[in-house]
């Protein structure tokens, strides 16, 4: 156990919770969190009352315990291992923070040469994994190669996929942190039909990344430096952010002890929704329909009507209620990497910028608490970059392994850990007689 940990284990709270049900009464622990809020253990429930609780969204919900990061939505707090999201994105590099996310610790010197040379070493994917590229017509959404390509790495590591013995999930996670860059840039390397670009272990993780996007074997391609410091920060903010849908996916996958590359494989595809990872993408496209800053009113009508179904794309968010600490640092990025590339005048900027003016001083926002979250920005900076909107979310998966690796891992090392099994309400047909098909 390392020293973090010891500092930060809960201690069962002497506190119980009681419940009258049918006239009986029923104690249930409380156990308080180190920070945020105490949780209510109903896991006799069943076995005392024969109900199940019954939460839609698991709004009212903690599916596990962990140590790995925590948030206040209310007060707009985001923390990686204790540490503020914004000093990590400002002091570290994103191997540094992957480091945190999985040891419990920010490396030293050493150990961060030791941690940049193992996850370097993994970056080269199976030449055969070329051949499952290229059976994708070559205008596959990235995503759903991406969803393919994670699973389809379990086919390649088989004999050292044994989920039971530590040095084997070490070394799943290392490569999936590794080879998520690679696949991904190969993932879009196939949709515009260019070769496919090598890893280069001389360069950076995220250099690396930005290489194997937009180097061809006829055109060098030098790294922008201010580029990749500002890449590098998007992958530390979406690096983990707690049991959201696709973690908790990952680790629902996990619970059955089903192998890291076929989770990641899931939780990429919980990724993909507009409501979670695909709303970078679905901002853009809003921004482009908006075109002019004049139309913003009439948009945010729109929006506020309910029959229209019009959501303003980049704002809400089930947990902050306040700013999302993490668009606050992207909006900043953003600005830095439009003036490094001289496009300040950047048009959608500009609606972006008015766009969150207005519905922050527009009570239907204000009263529902509604602020820009981490999407709202990051999209602009991609685009910027010459990324195309649809790899957005694929770059989002790249940054999320980190987390999803590190709560897979936690999942597998906590001994209270069983298979996940969520129960129902039934409201379908009660018992019936069969009515054979010719009477039907
Ligand atoms: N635009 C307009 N109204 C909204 C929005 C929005 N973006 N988000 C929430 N609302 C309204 C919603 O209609 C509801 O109104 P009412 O109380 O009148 O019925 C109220 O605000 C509460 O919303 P909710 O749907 O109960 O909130 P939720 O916690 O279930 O949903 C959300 C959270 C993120 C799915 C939602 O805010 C949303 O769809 N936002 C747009 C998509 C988006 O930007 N997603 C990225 C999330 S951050 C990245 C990530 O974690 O993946």
């Amino acid at each position: 156990m390392s020293a973090a940990e010891k500092i930060i284990a809960p201690a069962p709270s002497k506190k119980a919770a009681t419940l009258s049900v049918d006239g009986k009464t029923v104690s249930f622990p409380i156990y308080d969190a180190v920070e945020g809020q105490s949780v209510m253990d109903i896991s006799k429930l069943y076995a005392e009352t024969g109900m199940f609780t019954y939460d839609p969204g698991f709004v009212s919900t903690a599916s596990c315990e962990s140590k790995i990061t925590f948030i206040d939505g209310d007060k707009g707090i985001l923390r990686y291992r204790g540490y503020d999201i914004d000093q990590l994105a400002e002091k570290c590099d994103f191997l540094e923070v992957a480091h945190l996310l999985l040891n419990g610790e920010l490396p030293n010197k050493k150990q961060k040469a030791e941690f940049d040379r193992a996850i370097t070493l993994h970056t080269m994917v199976h030449e055969q994994a070329h051949f499952l590229f290229r059976g994708f017509p070559r205008a596959s959404h990235p995503m759903a190669i991406m969803v393919g390509a994670t699973a389809s790495l379990s086919a390649f590591y088989h004999d050292s996929l044994d989920i039971n013995v530590a040095d084997q999930r070490e070394l799943a996670a290392y490569r999936l942190i590794a080879k998520m860059p690679t696949l991904a840039a190969m993932a879009y390397k196939y949709s515009i039909g260019q070769p496919f670009i090598y890893p280069q272990n001389d360069l950076g993780f995220t250099e690396n990344f930005l290489n194997m996007m937009f180097s061809t074997p006829c055109e060098k391609y030098k790294v922008n430096p201010t580029l990749a410091r500002a890449m590098d920060k998007i992958l530390i903010l979406h690096a983990d952010h707690e049991q959201n849908a696709s973690t908790s996916t990952v680790r629902l996958a996990g619970s059955s002890g089903a192998n890291p590359f076929a989770c990641l494989g899931a939780g990429i595809a919980s990724l993909w929704g507009p409501a979670h990872g695909g709303a970078n993408e679905a901002v853009i496209d809003m921004l482009q329909e908006i075109g002019d800053v004049k139309n913003i009113p009439d948009f945010i009508k729109k929006v506020k009507d309910k029959q229209s179904g019009v959501k303003l794309m980049g704002f809400g968010h089930r947990v902050y209620k306040n700013y999302d600490p993490r668009a606050k640092v992207l909006h900043s990025t953003c600005s830095e990497v439009l003036k490094e590339l001289g496009k300040i005048d950047e048009p959608l900027l500009k609606i972006a910028v008015e766009l969150e003016r207005i519905a922050l001083s527009d009570e239907y926002f204000v009263e529902r608490k509604l602020y820009p979250n981490v999407d709202f920005y990051s999209g602009i900076i991609y685009r910027a970059m010459g990324i195309p909107s649809k790899m957005f979310t694929v770059l989002f998966a790249v940054a999320r392994t980190v987390g999803w690796v590190a709560q897979w891992k936690e999942m597998m090392e906590d001994p209270k850990t069983k298979i996940g099994r969520p129960r129902q309400l039934f409201t379908g047909a009660s018992p019936r007689g069969f009515v054979p098909m010719e009477k039907r």
